[in-house]
């Protein structure tokens, strides 16, 4: 299975990924490109260090079709069959989702649907919730809102902070990410309606 990823900043779920697909966690499967909207993102190098090709498309003046256009060129060039958002801070265009049908996933600092969108740490902790996680869901053309494929629980103290709550999810997230990969990549799911059932 060969997997791109798309990254906008940090990519700490990128670097989990590409050294799980390189340990062999994920079995038949390779990282063959990694995509930031972003010149200078911190991923980028983490990526080049593990021997990914890396590649920059930045939006420019141009519509989100249009930029679109130019990564889904890049990821077919690449041979790539499923799509891993890891940070990528864009909401894709109904022409990229089209173009890899269920084929594409992402990762969610919450239980969605509670929390779509920017800084879901801090809404958590600002609507004052005693548990929230992390989602790998699969992307549809609306923000956060894809089938759900795995979901972590992560209890939220009295004392936490968006930040701490940030560094307290990002922990299981790469774990989670990497154990949906495994049944993803190795087909070993079903999708009936909105319901992913991993096998
Ligand atoms: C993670 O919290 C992820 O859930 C969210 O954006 C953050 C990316 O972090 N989508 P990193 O770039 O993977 O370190």
């Amino acid at each position: 299975m060969k997997i791109g990823i798309l990254i906008s900043g940090r990519g700490s779920n990128m670097t989990a990924i590409v050294e799980a697909v390189q340990r062999g966690t994920i079995p038949e499967s390779e990282v063959v490109v990694v995509i930031s909207d972003k010149t200078g993102a911190e991923g980028l190098e983490k990526a080049k260090a593990r021997g990914i090709e890396t590649v920059v498309i930045t939006r420019k003046q141009r519509s989100r079709e249009e930029h679109d256009a130019e990564i889904i060129a890049e990821l077919r060039r690449h041979g790539v069959e499923l799509v891993c958002l890891a940070g990528y801070m864009r909401l894709l265009s109904g022409d990229f989702v089209r173009a890899f049908p269920d084929r594409i996933i992402n990762i969610h600092p919450s239980l969605l649907p509670a929390f779509p969108g920017l800084d879901a740490q801090r809404q958590a902790i600002e609507y004052g919730v005693k548990i929230s996680g992390c989602t790998v869901h699969f992307v549809d053309d609306e923000l956060d809102h894809g089938a759900i494929i795995l979901q972590q629980a992560v209890e939220v103290a009295a004392t936490d902070t968006a930040e701490t709550l940030s560094a307290k999810i990002l922990q299981y997230e790469h774990a989670l990410y990497v154990e949906a990969l495994k049944k993803i990549a190795g087909g070993n799911y079903e999708i009936i309606g909105r319901r992913v059932n991993l096998l």
